[in-house]
């Protein structure tokens, strides 16, 4: 099966709207089960996978993520080019509600996750490299499709990942402000280091829904106004990768 783009949704993008003849395919994977099914259809005339992250019902918390086998149901399936759309918290000034990143580096704050296929009686142990975290042929395509939409994105960020489900308090994210991060979410690692484990193309589609503890001026994050950004943010979405699938 060809897929010329497969998407994983977080927070907020739990179906993929404008998707065509979906079919429903639940893959059985080394690893288990992944958050659903994968969903393949027809999208401005290419074929799109999509598969939402915590489950189409948001019930899978982010470091219960089976993050090798979603990846892996991807893979079988035929991806080759993955983009994840990511809920994250604005740590650098220009990265408040709604903004839209495509971020370039990651340091990775979680523990306890499954973070490599080799986690498995005798397989090869394989030392990857990920100087670069994303893959910079595919960002560049994510964001010339964010340009031709006309949608604002910005270019380059540091992606700071942890563990969840609860938010940072403002020490952590001041001690990964001084770490070099500009966001913070939950779910972007594993999954990078994963997809580039399986040789898949893997960029971050960052949306921002609100500034992280102690960078904007609540005392305390709403999670109402996190979902009431994100739900503006998911909505570009679409129109961004209409052009990036066909490229
Ligand atoms: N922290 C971590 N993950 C997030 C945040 C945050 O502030 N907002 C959305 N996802």
């Amino acid at each position: 099966m060809t897929i010329d783009l497969a998407v994983i949704g977080g927070s907020g993008l739990y179906n993929f709207p404008g998707l065509e003849n979906p079919t429903r395919h639940s893959v059985e994977t080394p690893f288990g089960q992944a958050s659903g099914d994968v969903v393949i259809g027809d999208f401005g005339g290419r074929r799109l996978a999509f598969l939402a992250r915590h489950g189409e019902s948001h019930t899978v918390p982010p470091h219960r993520v089976n993050y090798r086998a979603n990846l892996w149901a991807l893979h079988s399936l035929g991806a080759r080019r993955v983009i994840g759309v990511n809920a994250v918290g604005g740590i650098r000034a220009d990265m408040g509600p709604r903004v839209i990143v495509v971020p370039d580096q990651v340091i990775d704050y979680t523990h306890g996750r499954y973070t490599s296929f080799c986690d498995v009686e005798g397989a090869e142990v394989r030392h990857i490299d990920f100087s670069e975290p994303y893959t910079e042929s595919l960002r560049r395509q994510l964001l010339a499709a964010a340009a031709t939409a006309g949608i604002a994105v910005i270019d380059g960020g540091c992606y700071g990942a942890t563990q969840g489900p609860r938010l940072e308090t403002r020490a952590e994210i001041a001690r990964m402000k001084r770490d070099g991060c500009d966001l913070v979410g939950m779910t972007g690692m594993p999954e990078a280091v994963l997809a580039r484990e399986l040789e898949l193309e893997y960029a971050c589609l960052a949306l921002v829904a609100n500034f992280a503890a102690g960078c904007g001026d609540e005392a305390e994050i709403s999670i109402e106004e996190i979902f009431a950004h994100l739900a503006a943010a998911t909505a570009e979405v679409p129109r961004i990768l209409a052009n990036l699938v066909k490229s």
